[in-house]
């Protein structure tokens, strides 16, 4: 019964920091906001899943791409997916981008811990099993798939048919998130963007560290790729947004993609005449 008031109550909490006017805008968008407004004032349960998918589709949109991927990866009892999967929907009718939504998990819950590394203090063998799993394939829109691997043994890239924009990584262990990590070191550079989003889910507990979990598979991604490179996101982001004590905001990330077409290529074609600066003294 509680649980019912948890979000309502939430909500007012996280809007007392701000300013009146701030929180009265916020309530119109809640009420009448489009998407963009909706996703500006934070005005979606899970946020985080809002803005990336909207932002990734954004992206994708101003580089004429007609179509892109966006992927949760530990899926558990699908809360997470089907948000992600929702979102998902609205956005495509928004910015008319095809959106497909990918889940990927064992559906055993988690895997044996290997060592320290992946906080054994915190997460165990077998938390988090997918109860349902048919009734979850059922209740999910035809936008979005479930497949089912173990992350540490599969290759999860066979199944891209379009450029990933946004990636959610809630899979918890440093091993997990590795495994996925090391797949993007790979893949076709036209299956991503040149800044694809990145969501760690598991980073903001006392005990996380760059030592252990997903901030250490970051750290070793990094250092092992040249011209791929994960890098945190919240400061840039924060800089941006209206509702800036928003704790979601400390998990984005980027992929920055510096072998992308877009990347090596000056912005601007010679036949355009070149930007100019003003400065009204010199008149
Ligand atoms: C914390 S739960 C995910 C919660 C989910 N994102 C949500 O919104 O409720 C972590 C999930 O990661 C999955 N997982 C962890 N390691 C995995 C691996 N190597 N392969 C496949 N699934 C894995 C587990 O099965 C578990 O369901």
């Amino acid at each position: 019964m509680l649980s019912k008031f948890r979000y309502p109550v939430n909500l007012i909490k996280s809007r007392l920091s701000y300013p009146l006017h701030v929180d009265f805008l916020s309530c119109v968008s809640f009420l009448f906001g489009s998407i963009k407004s909706r996703i500006k004032y934070d005005n979606y349960r899970l946020a985080h899943y809002a803005y990336g998918v909207y932002e990734g589709a954004r992206r994708a949109k101003e580089l004429g791409l007609k179509e892109i991927t966006v992927i949760e990866f530990g899926v558990a009892n699908g809360r997470g997916l089907l948000a992600m999967a929702l979102y998902a929907d609205k956005i495509e009718k928004d910015l008319g981008v095809k959106i497909n939504v990918l889940g990927y998990d064992s559906g055993e819950g988690m895997p044996q811990t290997a060592g320290y590394k992946d906080h054994p203090e915190i997460y165990a063998t077998g938390d988090f099993p997918m109860q349902d799993r048919n009734k979850l394939i059922y209740i999910l829109p035809k936008n979005t798939e479930l497949i089912i691997m173990d992350l540490i043994k599969s290759d999860w890239t066979a199944s891209l048919k379009a450029p990933v924009a946004f990636i959610s990584i809630d899979v918890d262990y440093y091993s997990s998130t590795i495994a996925i990590l090391h797949y993007l070191t790979a893949l076709n550079s036209t299956l991503l963007l040149p800044n694809t989003l990145i969501y760690l889910d598991d980073i903001m507990m006392a005990n996380h560290n760059p030592y252990q979990g997903e901030l250490l598979a970051v750290e070793e991604f990094n250092a092992a790729n040249n011209l791929r490179k994960i890098v945190d996101f919240s400061k840039v982001l924060r800089s941006t947004r209206l509702l800036a004590n928003a704790p979601w905001i400390n998990h984005m990330y980027q992929l920055h993609v510096l072998d992308h077409k877009v990347r090596n290529e000056e912005y601007r074609s010679p036949d355009e005449p070149p930007h100019i600066l003003s400065n009204k003294y010199l008149k």
